[in-house]
């Protein structure tokens, strides 16, 4: 079984979507840290990332493997290498919407996607899961939640990190990022039209994971 959970960034989907998959005992898939991952290296490998061949090329190029641990936390490996918290970076969130909206890297990535879910029961978390890459998922969440929510979200998030972000800053990444992947070309952050709307504004992590179990169930 595959349930697709796609939305905008900060709405509490891999909170939420990570929970679900141990309930469940679904392998969870983030695919934002698969943008992530690529982002990261053509950073350090100083390639433009408006190249978008070049970024492409180095997509292709490359290996990426995620790994569920048993203390339910998500390990990203990039050709071998742990990149879990390089990945998290303010200067890669900066950039992924860019890298994301490359045709040819979407291609890439949307493959191994589907390959992964295609070894068993999964949860997978994105922009275009149920509108793309599992567009016959049998379960379809678009979460959701007021930008203003979303920002504080990912403001404390980010300190839980360590990382040294202003709060007005966070609200702003948050925004230019939505408007790049709601508007990009290839894929864009839609909600599929049989997926099922929950707005988490108001509502606990608990309550949503309860919400999407019952309806999974
Ligand atoms: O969920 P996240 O913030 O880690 O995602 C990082 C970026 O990757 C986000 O700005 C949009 C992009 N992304 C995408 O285009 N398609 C996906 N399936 C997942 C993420």
């Amino acid at each position: 079984m595959i349930v697709a959970i796609d939305g905008p960034a900060g709405a509490g989907k891999s909170t939420v979507a990570k929970i679900l998959a141990r309930k469940l005992g679904f392998l969870y898939i983030d695919t934002g840290a698969m943008y992530r991952a690529i982002t990261l290296k053509a950073l350090e490998n100083n390639t433009d990332i408006h190249d978008e061949n070049k970024v492409y090329e180095l997509a292709l190029n490359s290996r990426i493997d995620l790994c569920n641990n048993a203390d339910g936390s998500l390990s990203v490996f990039l050709d071998n290498r742990d990149v879990s918290s390089d990945i998290r970076q303010v200067r890669i969130t900066r950039f992924v919407s860019d890298v994301s909206k490359i045709k040819g890297v979407r291609q890439v990535l949307v493959k191994m996607q589907r390959e992964m879910g295609q070894k068993g029961d999964c949860v997978l978390e994105g922009r275009d899961i149920g509108t793309v890459v599992f567009p016959d998922a049998q379960k379809k969440f678009f979460i959701d939640a007021s930008a203003q929510v979303r920002a504080s979200r990912r403001f404390k998030e980010l300190k839980g990190l360590n990382q040294d972000v202003a709060e007005d800053e966070v609200a702003k990444d948050l925004s230019n990022r939505d408007k790049i992947d709601s508007s990009r070309k290839v894929s864009p952050l839609r909600k599929a039209i049989d997926a099922i709307y929950i707005d988490t504004t108001e509502l606990s992590i608990e309550q949503v994971v309860e919400k999407m179990l019952k309806l999974c169930k």
